[in-house]
């Protein structure tokens, strides 16, 4: 028997559920409160966190006030003075792989790597505003094990993005990585801060098919807001002597995808914190783009080389960026469209 397509569901946005996803997901949380959730890291016990040596910190600006401040994340957000007051929190933790950060072990146990992980999302939580986003960056090891520690802590999950790369580290016996997840989540899908139209990227009818309808539309002519996984120009892995490249530090991420995120989930004068500072992109994208700032680092030699971006070299690709197309395709040159460039010529 022929397929029948179900014309009585009562699911906003159809199936597709374009504008119900973000409901429905709201409507889960809930419910997730009450699960009797088991990971493997909840074995360990949850880390006491002490009240780090000086809460002041060791780079501080002005206009818009941005700041610094070295210790483990887990400690200082506990002792936060703006705890319960943070917009945006962007978080690009160690993923363990054994990378030599400076006097951190980034080879623990999986499931001590498990506990670390709860320890300072629970803190990023109580950081976080009510109307706050939570945005992670993660690969596939843990990102499950994240989206559902978040899930039982009764956040909504708005998004789980991906950033692609096509520059991954070659291997032969699987499928080369080229992705790392980028997970988002609020307190509040009503009240979270959504901008939508800061982000627009040329839509692919527009790019490819130069399609009328999309320009005789009211807004957003030719744009739409960008699908969940990003990639394209400026959006590769930074390494060797990509202009943004800051040496010494290990995964760093691209400023467009923190223009993205900041754009997106903040306003002007907002305050938006990174618990794991690194080289410092979150601090110098929100700086450039005037909202307050926290940054978290470990490392006291990090730290002072991400003040040195944030301050004196600042946001490096804002102009080269303008809303770009994502397409895969060249535009195809249609009978209407050749016509009038020929008619033009
Ligand atoms: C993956 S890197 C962050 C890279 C950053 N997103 C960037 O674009 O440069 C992780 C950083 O977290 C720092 N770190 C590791 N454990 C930490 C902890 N418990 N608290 C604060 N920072 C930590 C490391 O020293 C490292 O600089």
């Amino acid at each position: 028997m022929a397929e029948r397509k179900n014309t009585e569901f009562n699911r906003p946005g159809g199936y597709a559920m374009p504008t119900g996803a973000t409901a429905l997901q709201a409507r889960d949380a809930k419910s997730y409160l009450d699960a009797d959730i088991r990971l493997f890291g909840d074995a360990v016990d949850a880390h006491t966190p002490k009240k780090p040596r000086s809460l002041k910190p060791k780079h501080e600006t002005k206009n818009p006030h941005t700041q610094v401040i070295i210790g483990d994340c887990r400690d200082v957000l506990a002792h936060l003075p703006s705890k319960g007051d943070v917009d945006l929190i962007f978080a690009d933790p160690p993923f363990n792989w054994d990378v030599p950060y400076e006097n951190w072990d980034d080879g623990m146990a999986r499931r001590e790597y498990e506990r670390f992980t709860f320890d300072w999302l629970d803190g990023c939580i109580d950081a976080l505003a009510p109307h706050g986003s939570l945005w992670v960056n993660i690969p596939d090891d843990t990102a499950a094990e994240i989206v559902v520690h978040l899930k039982r802590r009764g956040l909504t999950m708005i998004n789980w993005c991906v950033w692609h790369f096509r520059f991954g580290q070659n291997r032969s016996s699987s499928f080369i990585m080229s992705k790392v997840h980028a997970l988002y989540f609020c307190k509040n899908s009503a009240t979270r801060i959504w901008n939508g139209d800061d982000i627009l990227e040329l839509s692919d009818r527009a790019a490819i098919y130069s399609d009328p309808r999309t320009m005789a539309k009211d807004t957003n002519k030719g744009m739409r807001v960008p699908m969940d996984v990003w990639y394209g120009k400026y959006w590769g892995r930074i390494q060797g002597n990509n202009k943004e490249r800051r040496h010494q530090h290990h995964n760093q991420i691209p400023e467009v995808y923190l223009e993205r995120v900041i754009k997106a989930c903040s306003n002007e004068g907002d305050l938006v914190l990174d618990p794991f500072l690194g080289s410092g992109t979150t601090c110098t994208v929100a700086r450039a783009l005037k909202r307050r700032s926290i940054g978290i680092e470990y490392s006291a030699v990090n730290a002072k080389s991400a003040w040195e971006r944030i301050t004196k070299v600042g946001m490096i690709q804002r102009d080269s960026t303008g809303p770009q197309s994502s397409a895969i395709f060249e535009p195809r040159r249609t009978k209407r469209t050749a016509l009038a460039t020929d008619q033009d010529a």
